[in-house]
């Protein structure tokens, strides 16, 4: 067979970006070519967001633009993977016909079978009737399917969802360029927030040993890469309990999540035979200190220990940055959503965190950061002046604010009936948006004065414009495209250019703008350099190198 050449594009989080680049890995090694250029290719796949109806619309659309297309590109092979896929199920293969292959986000170690599978069904569906090839599906899936959660059967079997983050090809694609990764702790979750599809897309929670996560941060790290952000959707709940572990083939297995009982001031189960969150923090920090940085996101903001907030404190490459999203400010709503928290007790959680990590004069503030829904069924106006007051009182640096989405499948979909109507989600969105903006903008003259240490990421946006060249970061091959490519496509000419604008971020995830001397811009890239905060903008700090 011919080679074949993928367009991938991604939607959604960090989880999913994760998922692209270890299937664009585990492809290129299998010999498939990558474009950033969706016409040019001969498998077109779309990784797929299902947490918003808005998210699926635009992955419709994407379908509906490729019907024609199809028609003159009958060996075209249309595939559509992650959350989406395993939502919809067969439903969407049947609305559009133009699909040929799905793949849910906790099937995805199988993606190079099945789309071998639909590459050579599209053959000879070609061949056996080339007039209707056009219009039929290969009809290649791979989904867990609603009511069995994957991990059910972990202590049983080989996981094979392991061995694909294990067989992570950090090519050499990567090896000099990149200096910020995703690494994966913990998958799936065990909250079932009313509202969320997460529970049934990912399925269960489990954690990774932690040997494994370990070694992907040093090979990472051999790459050059600097930066590490942990990933899960509850980062915080992370535990491995050694007596407990399953080994298959030689593979120490993925471990299922307990729930926390017990406190939650300190991991009520650590001990020597268990790896808690903090002890896995303290661990990546003391044995890969080539990361100069080290996150995680999202932390769920109840069971988050004091020995974490120890550990961040006492390990200075540990990013002083927490994403905990609080979703609501009034406790009726936060109790409708199955949050599992009262609005004292994000109170009392957020001053935790600031008294432990918030060190301005060392210049190390605090960032915190947020995420809230607006229009929840039932809200009332007092329940959304309680949800502002939060925000007021939480001084996000910034905060992701969406208007309440019902996505069918979830407990508040199927119970509560969506009576907010959508102006009203749309003022409190506004009205949202304009106080967190005025937050933001204050935490941002606070730094004025300040020095920080500064990764530099490229050169900015407004340069590139003044120059006319392309910036292009997610042109759709996230393999392709993490990391310093930025400042490459920008050529500079030392006798014209005196000087450039780069652009890099805080260990607080603030954005900085600085300017370098032109010969000098493109060997700062990927570097730690110290900048002193000289004014700030709504779009970021101001300050001088040096
Ligand atoms: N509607 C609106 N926002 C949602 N989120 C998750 N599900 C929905 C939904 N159905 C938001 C939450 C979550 C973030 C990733 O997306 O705020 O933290
Ligand atoms: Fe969704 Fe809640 Fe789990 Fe976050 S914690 S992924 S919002 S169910």
């Amino acid at each position: 067979m011919a080679q074949r050449t993928v367009y991938l594009e991604t939607f959604g989080c960090q989880m999913n970006e994760l998922d692209s680049e270890l299937v664009a890995g585990r492809l290129a090694e299998l010999g498939y070519a990558f474009t950033a250029d969706s016409d040019k290719a001969d498998v077109v796949l779309y990784n797929t967001c299902s947490v918003r109806e808005h998210a699926e619309q635009k992955v419709w659309s994407r379908l509906g633009d490729l019907k024609q297309r199809k028609a003159r590109q009958p060996d075209l092979v249309v595939g559509v993977l992650g959350c989406m896929a395993e939502r919809d199920g067969a439903g969407l293969m049947k609305r559009m016909p133009v699909v040929d292959l799905m793949c849910g986000p906790a099937e995805l170690d199988k993606l190079p079978d099945l789309l071998d599978n639909a590459v050579r069904t599209r053959l000879s569906m070609l061949a056996d009737d080339p007039a209707s090839a056009g219009r039929v599906s290969a009809r290649v899936a791979a989904l867990v399917g609603g009511a069995s959660r994957r991990s059910s059967t972990l202590a049983a079997a080989a996981d094979s969802l392991e061995l694909l983050d294990l067989s992570r090809s950090i090519t050499p694609l990567d090896a000099g360029h990149r200096r910020s990764a995703y690494v994966r702790i913990t998958r799936g979750c065990n909250k079932f927030c009313t509202y969320c599809v997460v529970p049934f897309t990912r399925g269960a929670e489990v954690h990774r040993p932690p040997q494994h996560i370990i070694d992907e941060c040093k090979r990472l790290a051999d790459t050059g890469v600097i930066e590490i952000t942990l990933l899960g959707q509850t980062v915080n709940h992370y535990r491995f309990e050694h007596d407990a572990a399953v080994a298959v083939g030689g593979i120490t297995q993925p471990q299922k999540g307990r729930s926390y009982k017990g406190g939650h001031r300190r991991d009520p189960f650590g001990g020597s035979r268990v790896t808690t969150f903090a002890d896995l923090l303290h661990m990546i920090h003391e044995q890969v200190p080539e990361i100069l940085r080290l996150r995680f996101i999202t932390s769920y903001p109840r069971d988050f220990g004091d020995d974490v907030l120890e550990v961040m404190r006492d390990s200075p490459r540990l990013c002083r940055y927490i994403h905990a999203p609080g979703q609501s400010g009034s406790d009726r709503i936060l109790g409708a959503m199955n949050r599992g928290y009262s609005v004292s007790a994000y109170d009392e959680f957020l001053a935790r965190c600031r008294d432990y990590l918030d060190e301005p004069d060392k210049g190390r503030p605090l960032m915190l950061s947020g995420d809230i829904i607006v229009g929840f069924p039932t809200e009332t106006d007092e329940d959304f002046d309680r949800t502002i007051a939060l925000v007021q009182r939480s001084r996000y640096k910034n905060c992701y604010i969406f208007k309440y989405s019902p996505r069918p499948g979830t407990i508040a979909f199927d119970k509560m009936p969506d009576d907010v109507p959508e102006e009203i989600k749309r003022e409190r969105n506004n009205a949202l948006l304009a106080v967190q903006a005025d937050i933001s903008d204050a935490i941002s003259r606070e730094q004025v004065g300040r020095t920080f240490d500064v990764l530099v990421e490229g050169i900015s946006r407004r340069e590139h414009r003044k120059r006319g060249t392309d910036v292009k970061p997610g042109s759709g091959m996230v393999a392709l495209t993490v990391g310093g490519q930025t400042s490459r496509a920008a050529v500079l000419d030392p006798e014209i250019d005196h000087s450039v604008q780069m652009t890099g971020r805080t260990e607080g995830d603030q954005i900085v703008f600085f300017d370098a001397p032109a010969q000098a811009g493109d060997n700062l890239v990927g570097q730690i350099v110290p900048v002193r905060i000289t004014s700030a903008e709504r779009l970021g700090l101001h300050g001088q190198h040096g």
